[in-house]
């Protein structure tokens, strides 16, 4: 019997590959970049399956392209804000991610990222290797303390409370948060506030973003947020970039309406090489990592990979978003 058809719109972890090469009659793009969307269009047409990265557009017009054998469109991520999800449902196509398996990876790098822009880390390595360190400075490089600040997580899912634990127990953070639902649980063993956003924003030494984007998040950290945030305050965004609006918190930050910045996603992604974002010494930026570590992109193969034959095969997904 023939293999089911699939195609992977990139390279991942080896493990993966071998399982995809010996389950499916597989294809995958090799390439460092995304294929174009005409390439895209072509290659998913026949496919049972799809696994898709974050950097995908699925929409009807995807969902056509592949044509009516399509089963499960299998992401590999937990954020999927690049899926018509509804699109995909109205066609009776399973839609997969991957959840729980990158939550310490990302709660680690927002937790990297705060402490790096609070120690100024990124600025003091360029220091030195621009040939500027000359001898110990008395007045340079001079940061924040991060024990027993304030930290205002905005969503408190599983990435944002494995967060809220490392800044509670590790640094003896209070912990605010603003969710669509309370947490009682999170309340009593971190002894967390839940807030309304403005008063977060007002109250926090530091603000992470650990929300999904939908329509109700995209944009809500804009020129008015950040107006009222505290003017040391450190913004922390692993989330997604279109969380933030990118021109209103580099001028918040060039103007000193927030003190610092750590990015782990851009919007757009990655900056164009001219995107004023790039030049400000107080915004630290990594490439979209939160997940990269060999366990955690193991370990989302195999949920990915699970999906695809799950769906293909017409049963429950073992992680569905539908
Ligand atoms: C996700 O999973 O949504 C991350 O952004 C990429 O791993």
């Amino acid at each position: 019997m023939s293999q089911p058809k699939v195609f992977v719109t990139r390279k991942i972890v080896q493990a993966g590959i071998d399982r995809l090469q010996n389950e499916f009659d597989v294809e995958i793009w090799e390439d460092a970049t995304p294929p174009s969307r005409d390439v895209l269009l072509e290659k998913i047409r026949g496919c049972h399956g799809v696994l898709t990265m974050l950097s995908e557009k699925v929409d009807e017009e995807f969902i056509e392209a592949a044509g009516d054998q399509l089963k499960v469109i299998s992401q590999y991520a937990v954020g999927y804000n690049n899926i018509d999800v509804e699109a995909a449902k109205k066609r009776g196509i399973a839609v997969g991610n991957t959840p729980g398996v990158l939550t310490n990876a990302t709660a680690d790098m927002a937790f990297a990222l705060l402490i790096a822009a609070a120690r100024r880390l990124i600025e003091g390595d360029q220091y030195i290797h621009n040939g500027k360190w000359k001898s110990w400075e008395p007045l340079g490089h001079i940061g924040w303390d991060l024990e027993g600040k304030t930290v205002g997580i905005v969503g408190l899912g599983r990435i944002g409370e494995t967060f809220a634990k490392r800044c509670y127990g590790g640094w003896g953070m209070k912990v605010l948060y603003s969710s669509r639902s309370p947490k009682p649980e999170a309340e009593q063993k971190l002894s967390a506030e839940r807030v309304e956003f403005e008063e977060l924003l007002e109250r926090s030494d530091f603000v992470s973003v650990h929300c999904d984007m939908n329509e109700e998040t995209k944009g809500m950290f804009n020129a008015a947020a950040f107006e009222r945030m505290k003017n040391d305050a450190i913004f922390i965004n692993t989330a997604r970039g279109g969380i933030h609006v990118q021109p209103d918190l580099v001028q918040a930050l060039k103007t000193g309406q927030i003190g610092a910045a750590g990015l782990d996603v851009t919007d757009p992604e990655p900056p164009s090489l001219n995107d004023e974002i790039l030049q400000l010494s107080n915004c630290l930026i990594a490439p979209h990592i939160g997940s990269a570590t060999t366990s955690t992109r193991n370990a989302m193969a195999e949920i990915a990979i699970d999906n695809l034959a799950l769906g293909i095969d017409g049963k429950p997904l073992r992680c569905s978003v539908t």
